[in-house]
């Protein structure tokens, strides 16, 4: 039975939303969790067939469900996706999808890099853009981006990464206060490690990680109370243990755990 958190949510934000990277991780959860409280559901990704699954486990709530399947480092598969749900009444946008490379970025190759600035920053600046402009008509309805702990200081070993999580974080930020007169609740999400599909594309490996049920938790329960999220004791204690340090230290700590979390993943391969 639904609590009268999760009624407020659907009154608010319902009757449908739209979630990118739903076929795996946090995207995947919070698209369960949404359809559990209610809401009828656009899923996106790029694995059709994990699309698919979640698809029956949402009908079997008794829940609508569009399957919409592109890949964002091609911009038309990301107009394809707004001009498909153009009609629908959404009322809440969660953009999950995104990816990180990792290691040296001199050593790195430059079209994979403007692939991954076109997943995580070209393709959410533009749905961004989009739906405020159909939110403004609606009385409320909020936007759940994800950022990063790694998008509050430079990051050796993923600094290009770090570099796309700084600009959602900075993006969200300023647009909750824009435009919390237009009714449109932003909040950002900035997880530390989470038992995804996330490490193993980056080729990075983590000692501790919190589960993506209890980020997309999170996230539900923040929304329209709060702009950034640090999700879970682990995002809050890798936060605060290194709020007090000044930006260069920041940097030369998160140079250490990069480079641990990079190098125990090449010594495992080797
Ligand atoms: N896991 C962590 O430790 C962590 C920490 C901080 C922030 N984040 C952020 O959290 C978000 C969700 O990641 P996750 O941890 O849930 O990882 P995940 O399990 O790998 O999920 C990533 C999702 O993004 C989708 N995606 C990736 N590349 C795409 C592309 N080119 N076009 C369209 N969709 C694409 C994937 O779809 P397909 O699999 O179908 O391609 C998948 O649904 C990401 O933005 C990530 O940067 C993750």
């Amino acid at each position: 039975m639904a609590t009268s958190a999760q009624k407020r949510l659907l009154q608010d934000y319902g009757p449908w939303a739209l979630v990118t990277g739903a076929s795996s991780g946090i995207g995947y959860q919070l698209a369960l969790q949404l359809s559990d409280i209610g809401f009828n559901l656009v899923i996106h990704g790029r694995n059709r067939s994990a699309l698919e699954v979640l698809a029956n486990k949402i009908h079997k709530n008794g829940n609508e469900v569009l399957v919409i399947s592109g890949d964002f480092s091609n911009e038309q598969d990301n107009v394809k996706l707004l001009e498909s749900t153009a009609n629908l009444p959404i009322g809440l946008l969660v953009a999950s999808a995104g990816y990180a490379t990792s290691g040296l970025f001199a050593d790195s190759k430059l079209d994979e890099e403007i692939d991954m600035l076109q997943v995580n920053v070209q393709a959410v600046l533009t749905q961004v853009y989009n739906f405020i402009q159909r939110f403004k008509i609606r009385n409320q309805s909020g936007i759940i981006l994800i950022s990063s702990i790694v998008g509050f200081q430079g990051v050796p070993y993923a600094a290009h990464y770090a570099a796309t999580k700084a600009y959602i974080q900075t993006l969200g930020e300023g647009l909750s206060r824009e435009l919390k007169k237009e009714g449109i609740d932003i909040l950002v999400a900035a997880p530390g490690p989470v038992h995804t599909g996330f490490a193993g594309r980056a080729q990075m490996k983590m000692k501790q990680a919190l589960q993506p049920a209890d980020v997309a938790r999170a996230c539900l329960k923040n929304l329209g109370k709060k702009s950034t999220l640090k999700p879970g004791w682990l995002s809050k204690l890798l936060y605060y243990s290194l709020a007090m340090l000044p930006r260069s230290g920041k940097i030369r700590i998160m140079e250490k755990v990069m480079k641990d979390m990079v190098q125990r993943t090449s010594d495992s391969m080797a």
